[in-house]
């Protein structure tokens, strides 16, 4: 049984925005956000054309690099330009609280998007992941794998209202530190808690071999078969709460190993290493009102160094825009 609560303005997908992105309109009443929601059971479905649609969906998310990676052999179908799998980000399939979830998306769209100051669909979002954290192409809108995908987002809200509200979406939001984060003292986290799976040099561990278009095991962190820098994993707020309510895997935000500070030093260490550059980023957020304090591209707030929006301390930066000191044209 899902839990639901009509949402009064706030959606689901408001969770995944910008701290920066404008709350929607609230009405009078505010209704509490439903908590014990889960995924619904793949398993009951009938094997008819909707089931077998709902299936194909997950397994493209599930293992995206076998079906529209780099390395698929119809070179018409290498739509993502990296080996990971949509589910790399999204965890249990999109089922899980604060692991950047899928159950509620669906009904949260169309949507206000910050980064391009209009109303955008759920297939614009898909391809936004596409573009940036699979550094890769859109999918073509009429492709059968848009269809699929997004009969996998239908599934996965199947008897949620439009405009619900549910608890544990996006990734955890981790009070900012008073401090930059420290790309040093995320290195030592990064040595001690995550070298094992994701490597020495982020590069992670091949379930096969290059070119076979298998994947990983233990998916990159960066390099050039990582998200780009235009992805929200580059936001160095946003990795941490990823990886304080998700990581070392096998957790969740239930059982976080990670202090605050830990994760924001990691999250720091990670982005600060090389990676896939996307194209342009400058034309993110033509409201550059909406731009995220911790977007680590230009144009900048002035004032305010590059190095300070990707590492902090981001309350002076906060502070200059509530002034309205913005990002020039
Ligand atoms: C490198 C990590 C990463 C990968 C890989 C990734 N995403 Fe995302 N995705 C995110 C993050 C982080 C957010 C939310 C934060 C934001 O607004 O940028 C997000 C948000 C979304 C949303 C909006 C969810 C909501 O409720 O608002 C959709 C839909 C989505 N992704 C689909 C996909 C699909 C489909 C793929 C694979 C083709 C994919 N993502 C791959 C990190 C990733
Ligand atoms: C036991 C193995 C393991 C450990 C240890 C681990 N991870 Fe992961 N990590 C994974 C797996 C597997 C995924 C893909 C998602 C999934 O299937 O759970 C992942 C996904 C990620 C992602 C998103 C995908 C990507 O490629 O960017 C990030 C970021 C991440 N891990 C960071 C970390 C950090 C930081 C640590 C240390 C604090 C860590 N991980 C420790 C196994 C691990």
């Amino acid at each position: 049984m899902i839990g639901l609560a009509i949402g009064a303005g706030l959606t689901a997908g408001a969770f995944a925005q910008s701290p920066a992105t404008p709350a929607a309109p609230t009405a009078a009443v505010v209704a509490p956000a439903a908590k014990d929601w889960q995924a619904p059971d793949i398993s009951k479905l009938a094997d008819d054309k909707y089931g077998q649609m709902v299936r194909q969906g997950k397994a493209l998310m599930e293992e995206t690099y076998k079906h529209i990676g780099p390395e698929v052999k119809d070179v018409n179908k290498r739509y993502a330009g990296n080996n990971l799998g949509c589910t790399s980000c999204h965890m249990e399939a999109g089922g899980r609280k604060f692991g950047n979830p899928w159950v509620g998306t669906f009904v949260s769209f169309p949507q206000y998007r910050g980064r391009e100051d209009a109303i955008s669909t759920t297939e614009e979002r898909i391809n936004g992941c596409m573009e940036r954290s699979m550094n890769g192409k859109p999918l073509p809108l009429d492709s059968a794998e848009m269809k699929a995908m997004m009969t996998y987002l239908q599934f996965l809200s199947t008897g949620i209202p439009v405009g619900a509200k549910l608890e544990g979406g996006g990734t955890l939001k981790l009070k900012a530190l008073a401090r930059a984060a420290d790309p040093v003292a995320g290195k030592l986290v990064y040595t001690a808690t995550c070298v094992a799976c994701h490597g020495d040099n982020g590069q992670g561990v091949r379930r096969g071999k290059a070119g076979d278009a298998n994947g990983y095991q233990f998916p990159p962190l960066w390099g050039p078969d990582s998200y780009n820098n235009g992805a929200g994993m580059t936001r160095v707020t946003l990795a941490a709460g990823f990886i304080k309510g998700n990581m070392p895997s096998g957790i969740t935000h239930l059982n976080a190993v990670l202090t605050d500070e830990q994760a924001f030093d990691v999250a720091a260490y990670i982005n600060s290493q090389p990676r896939p550059v996307k194209k342009n980023l400058e034309a993110d957020f033509p409201a550059r009102k909406n731009k995220p304090v911790d977007a680590a591209f230009a144009p900048y707030t002035p004032g305010f160094s590059a190095e300070q929006h990707k590492f902090g301390p981001w309350q002076p930066i906060q502070a200059a825009r509530e002034k309205g000191v913005y990002p020039p044209k």
